[in-house]
């Protein structure tokens, strides 16, 4: 799939954001081997840290929809410059989507696409657990 499509998806899920304390909207798309999107977007709380990121509810939403298959993940926020998933979104892509396209958005509609490795290197994994 293209990812300027992907992006546009991510740019639209800005809209069903919750972020009512930081005002800061983000929107995520994640994209599944068989090209199926789920949308995800950052929901915030009064008791602040239990805040979840647009990535993980877009994984999540995924994962319980029974999805276990993942080719990229594009994230938008109306900053301007690109922004990247938060350390905790890294692990959660690295343990659940694996080696994927991170596809992050600025204001000037271009790309930025890097691999989960190249956003986690040297992750700890399941394989740390055996
Ligand atoms: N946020 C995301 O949803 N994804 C990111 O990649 C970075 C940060 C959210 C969390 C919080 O609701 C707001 O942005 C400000 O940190």
């Amino acid at each position: 799939m293209d990812y300027t499509l992907l992006a546009a998806q991510a740019i639209q899920a800005k809209k069903i954001s919750l972020p009512t304390y930081s005002n800061f909207h983000v929107g995520a798309a994640l994209l599944t081997a068989d090209d199926k999107i789920y949308l995800g977007a950052n929901i915030e709380t009064s008791s602040y840290s239990l805040t979840i990121c647009a990535e993980r509810t877009a994984i999540f939403k995924a994962i319980l929809e029974g999805e276990r298959k993942f080719k990229a993940i594009a994230i938008a926020s109306d900053a301007e410059d690109f922004i990247a998933p938060c350390g905790a979104c890294r692990q959660i892509i690295s343990d659940l989507c694996g080696e994927i396209d991170i596809i992050m958005t600025n204001q000037k509609d271009e790309l930025k696409i890097l691999k989960t490795s190249q956003l986690l290197p040297f992750a700890f994994s399941d394989k740390d657990l055996q």
